[in-house]
């Protein structure tokens, strides 16, 4: 009897110890209930007059050497197109709260010089206008967003922009437009009322920039407009409750809630260097950019109590890694390099934005060219193609795909006590029927066997995978040597009825597509 008791036992544990097993390193991806789009705009941009951004980054004007369309540099035409921006934020930033659009329109020749002032006090000869730009945004066929002088400007002259862009009106700013060249309106849909008012914006109060932010955009009038309040910064919840709480009564006023969060590690006045780090910075960056999900959770918890309709869009219009500029370069340029880590945190937030798609309708990451986590980085006629270029290459697949639900369970990546999820997944739906699945491993030292359960597909037929990785994790693109850091093909994977087996290597982004 002793014996079957035993025997029993045993059994039992093993059941219960490959049920364990069987929970850890696992992910249901349910292809036949997705609900929400996954807006294209997650996979939008910022530009910047900040540093070599605008000039030098796209802008070299029309007598350079350096070939290009109307002042535009065709290389970077070329390399943004590869990765379809739906939407560029601009000119600012802090620099939108000092910039006075009518500076920059007209004979360039004639148009007045400014101070750049929070970015490193450099003489802005306002070459670069609002022509320039949305002649840019025709180029990429990307949609403009710009964002309003509300710190030093007025309404007034906000209002004005509007018109001038927007209408097919006869007024003095529709002549003034067709005047400089321009005989149609460009309808420009998406408008910041301000950035970080809380901050480089005029450091004002919610309670003061909410009465502002009615007064501005009750006068913000031509077209169908889509008005995004200045939000706060990572976790400062009291200022979305009171922007949310005071425009509640005026909500054909707001469509969109601006949301900033960089990564930083290990704080603002110590942060590390782009590409000289250890696994403890690593690890360090990876723990921060994960964290933004649970502050993104609260500010959507604000939102669906204040707004249950989901008519207001979050938008995260400024996110990315900040670290030290680069030795000897101009400190208030924020020119930083951009490694295999800002490949792996890029993924992590993409998936975290893919998988909010029902509240997040924009994201831009920071920013565009030369600055902070850049997609491109220029100098003189050279330009390269940073790792988290190419994550925003291999994720396009996800813009206006349907999201899908899903569940992990996979082991932990520890590091010193402190454990992290290990892997970080998004799966979503395309027109055609593919489906997606975007994985990223943050474990720089171990590879991950994950079972991917495809719920609502009877046979697979076909799967193709994409990887972006590199032998070391500080790997970066330079200027002059051949890419480390780049999209390859991968099939490390194990092809079942309806699940695949896959190994994920170490520090890496793959996409799987699944027919
Ligand atoms: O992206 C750089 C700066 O960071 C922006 O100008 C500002 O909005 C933020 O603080």
């Amino acid at each position: 009897m002793k014996k079957i008791i035993y025997v029993f036992t045993f059994f039992i544990l093993g059941i219960v110890a490959l049920n364990a097993q069987e929970k850890t390193n696992k992910i249901i991806v349910n292809t036949d209930l997705g609900e929400e789009t996954i807006n294209k705009n997650i996979y939008g941009h910022f530009a910047e007059h900040l540093g070599n951004c605008i000039y030098g980054g796209f802008w070299v004007g029309e007598e350079s050497a350096i070939p290009n369309t109307r002042g535009i540099r065709n290389d970077v035409i070329e390399a943004l197109k590869e990765i379809a921006p739906p939407v560029i934020r601009w000119p600012g930033g802090c620099f939108a709260d000092y910039y006075h659009w009518k500076d920059g329109i007209g004979s360039r020749d004639k148009r007045p010089a400014m101070i750049n002032s929070s970015w490193g006090g450099v003489t802005e000869d306002n070459s670069f206008g609002t022509h320039e730009f949305l002649d840019l945004c025709e180029l990429l066929s990307a949609e403009p967003y710009l964002c309003i002088n509300v710190g030093s400007g007025t309404v007034q002259e906000a209002r004005d922009w509007v018109e001038y862009i927007n209408s097919d009106n006869i007024s003095p700013m529709t002549n003034l437009r067709k005047k400089n060249g321009r005989e149609k309106p460009w309808n420009v849909k998406y408008w910041a009322v301000g950035n970080e008012s809380w901050g480089c914006g005029g450091n004002m109060t919610p309670d003061y920039y909410a009465d502002l932010y009615k007064r501005f955009s009750t006068f913000l009038m031509s077209g169908k407009l889509y008005r995004i309040a200045s939000g706060g910064i990572d976790n400062d919840f009291n200022w979305t409750e009171t922007i949310l709480k005071k425009t509640q009564k005026y909500q054909h006023l707001i469509d969109g809630y601006s949301y900033h969060y960089y990564t930083v590690f290990p704080e603002w006045n110590n942060k590390g260097s782009a590409t000289d780090f250890a696994e403890k910075e690593w690890f360090g960056t990876m723990q921060k950019t994960l964290a933004m999900e649970s502050s993104l959770k609260t500010h959507i918890a604000l939102m669906d109590e204040y707004d249950p309709k989901n008519n207001i869009g979050l938008i995260a219009d400024e996110w990315g890694n900040w670290f030290n500029v680069e030795p000897e370069t101009n400190p208030g340029f924020l020119y930083q390099q951009n490694t295999l880590r800002d490949a792996v945190t890029a993924a992590l937030n993409l998936n975290i934005f893919n998988n909010h798609a029902k509240r997040v309708k924009m994201a831009n990451i920071a920013q565009t060219i030369n600055v902070l986590q850049a997609m491109l980085l220029t100098k003189d006629n050279q330009i390269v193609k940073t790792p988290t270029y190419y994550v925003f290459k291999m994720y396009k697949v996800h813009q206006n795909s349907t999201l899908l639900p899903l569940n992990i369970s996979c082991e932990d990546y520890e590091l010193d006590g402190i454990k992290l999820p290990g892997v970080s997944v998004s799966a979503s739906k395309d027109a055609a029927g593919a489906v997606h699945i975007s994985l990223a491993n943050i474990n720089p030292n171990k590879a991950v066997n994950i079972e991917i359960d495809l719920r609502g597909i009877t046979s697979i037929a076909d799967v193709k995978g994409e990887i972006i990785t590199s032998p070391n994790m500080n790997d970066y693109n330079d200027f002059g040597i051949s890419e480390k850091v780049n999209v390859s093909s991968f099939n490390d994977f194990d092809l079942n009825e309806n699940n695949i087996e896959i190994n994920v290597p170490s520090k890496s982004v793959i996409t799987l597509e699944v027919k």
